[in-house]
């Protein structure tokens, strides 16, 4: 029988027992910091240096902490399934369980590009500093997408969407388009699973929806993944 393909798409929700902040909700990042201010092209524009202070923090949070049972379950489903990972995190911690096959569509924070060639990436394991450069002489920045900046892995994310016999939405509150869209390209009649303490409302009534944390919920996925398959 073809090898069974499990979609997931994560958002921060599953970082968050790791340690790492989601972006809305209680204590959320956007309560901090004004997005507008330094995760957009206007905000780079006008004060570039609080927008690379931004991210030296958030990469060094994620240098800080641990894949948690959540990232690890879904490591696991490959023992068993063709896995792919989409997420909107720009954490490393899906590479760092051991998932092999990740599409990040919002960026990584642990690489860096230059001004004009968003295809040009560097390693990025310290600060970015003003005056730090690439190739190409232009200041160096997170290899983030901003809001109004183009998705370029939104095309192959749809791509491995098409193809799922499963999905899994996890940790997202589904708010952010283009990457919300996904959702709506998953073959209609698949299995769908959403884990979410504050399932989104977008999430209608073909999901099977799991009203927990990450590290409860996902495990309980997986093993129902693995009962459906035995
Ligand atoms: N386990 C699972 N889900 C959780 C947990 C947890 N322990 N804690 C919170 N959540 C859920 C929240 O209920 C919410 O639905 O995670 C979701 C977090 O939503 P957001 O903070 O909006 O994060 P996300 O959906 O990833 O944001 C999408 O917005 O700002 C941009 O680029 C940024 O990629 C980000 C995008």
């Amino acid at each position: 029988m073809k090898e069974r393909h499990v979609v997931v798409f994560s958002g921060a929700g599953i970082s968050a027992e790791s340690g790492l902040n989601t972006f809305r909700g209680p204590g959320g990042l956007w309560e901090g910091e004004p997005v507008a201010a330094v995760a957009t092209p206007d905000g780079w524009k006008r004060d570039p240096a609080r927008v690379l202070r931004f991210y030296n923090e958030r990469r060094k949070g994620v240098q800080a902490v641990q894949p948690n049972l959540a990232h690890k379950a879904l490591r696991e489903l490959e023992d068993i399934f063709k896995v792919t990972i989409i997420t909107q995190n720009i954490d490393d911690l899906h590479e760092r369980a051991g998932s092999s096959n990740i599409i990040h569509l919002h960026g990584e924070i642990l690489k860096s590009r230059g001004c004009h060639d968003s295809q040009k990436l560097y390693p990025c394991l310290g600060d970015i500093s003003m005056g730090d450069r690439a190739e190409d002489g232009t200041q160096l920045r997170p290899h983030v997408v901003w809001f109004g900046e183009a998705v370029p892995m939104m095309d192959a994310a749809v791509a491995a969407a098409k193809t799922a016999d499963f999905l899994i939405v996890v940790g997202t509150s589904l708010e952010v388009y283009p990457a919300a869209n996904l959702v709506d390209y998953v073959p209609f009649e698949i299995p769908k699973f959403i884990v979410d303490p504050m399932p989104s409302g977008l999430a209608d009534e073909t999901f099977h929806v799991i009203e927990a944390k990450a590290t409860d919920g996902v495990p309980r996925v997986v093993a129902q993944l693995r009962a459906m398959m035995a």
